[in-house]
């Protein structure tokens, strides 16, 4: 009995063993012989993998990143509702042609800042920018956020010429699809907070219109 018990024992083992090495070896000589056989692999195969997009976006869409459209300012984003003013839709290549041809690129430059700059807006732009766009361009936007001490390639001021002259509509549109090394923010701020941001960052800019800046 002992005998048999450690006979089945060492054939067990030696199953195992042999069932391991089938396993690690298996599937590229099994795949590449059958490939001899058939002319063909199971690899071969028309799945995709995971996130590979298997069918390009139709012509015109608005990318996901840069959706989020709101019914109405504080409202939650439940899809586009009829007669929600959509933005066309925006590239980052059309972002560095807007900085050398602002007129050419519309959809970028032309938009009117439907909120006005009043306190709430503010203390709202306030809170996003502290959380969304303080990592990189600092609590005051003077580039030296601590994600810049890191990386110093996002350490970008937004008191620089440049930004100063960015229209309202061209920060909008940084904001929903970035350009160069700064991310799209779109998915995480919706159409209106991005408004609100634009305002804050005019405030922080000393940009605002006397009127408005002198009330707060
Ligand atoms: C991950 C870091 C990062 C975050 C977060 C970030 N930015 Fe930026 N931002 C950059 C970089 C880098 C550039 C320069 C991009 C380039 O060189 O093309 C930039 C450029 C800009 C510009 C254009 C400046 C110019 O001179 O042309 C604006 C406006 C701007 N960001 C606004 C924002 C706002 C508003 C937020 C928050 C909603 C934000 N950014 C969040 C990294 C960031």
């Amino acid at each position: 009995m002992v005998e048999s018990g450690e006979g089945m024992g060492k054939v067990r083992i030696w199953l195992a063993g042999a069932l391991v090495a089938l396993m690690a070896a298996g599937c590229t000589p099994m795949d590449d012989l059958l490939v001899t056989i058939f002319g063909r692999s199971m690899r071969d195969q028309p799945s995709f993998n995971p996130y590979e997009n298997p069918q390009p976006p139709p012509e015109g869409s608005v990318p996901f990143a840069s959706g989020n459209f709101p019914a109405a300012p504080g409202e939650v984003n439940l899809g586009q509702p009829e007669g929600t003013p959509v933005p066309a839709p925006v590239l980052p290549a059309d972002m560095l042609r807007a900085l050398t041809n602002p007129d050419e690129v519309p959809q970028v430059t032309g938009l009117d800042n439907p909120i006005a700059p009043d306190a709430e807006s503010l203390e709202r732009g306030e809170v996003l920018f502290q959380r969304a766009c303080a990592p990189c361009h600092g609590v005051d936007g003077q580039g030296d956020g601590p994600v810049s001490e890191v990386a110093p390639v996002f350490g970008v001021s937004l008191m620089s010429d440049q930004a100063l002259g960015l229209v309202d509509g061209y920060v909008y549109s940084m904001i929903r699809v970035g350009r160069g090394a700064m991310p799209a923010l779109g998915h995480q701020i919706t159409h209106y907070d991005r408004w609100h941001v634009v305002n804050y960052v005019r405030e922080l800019q000393g940009q605002l219109p006397d009127a408005e800046s002198s009330e707060n």
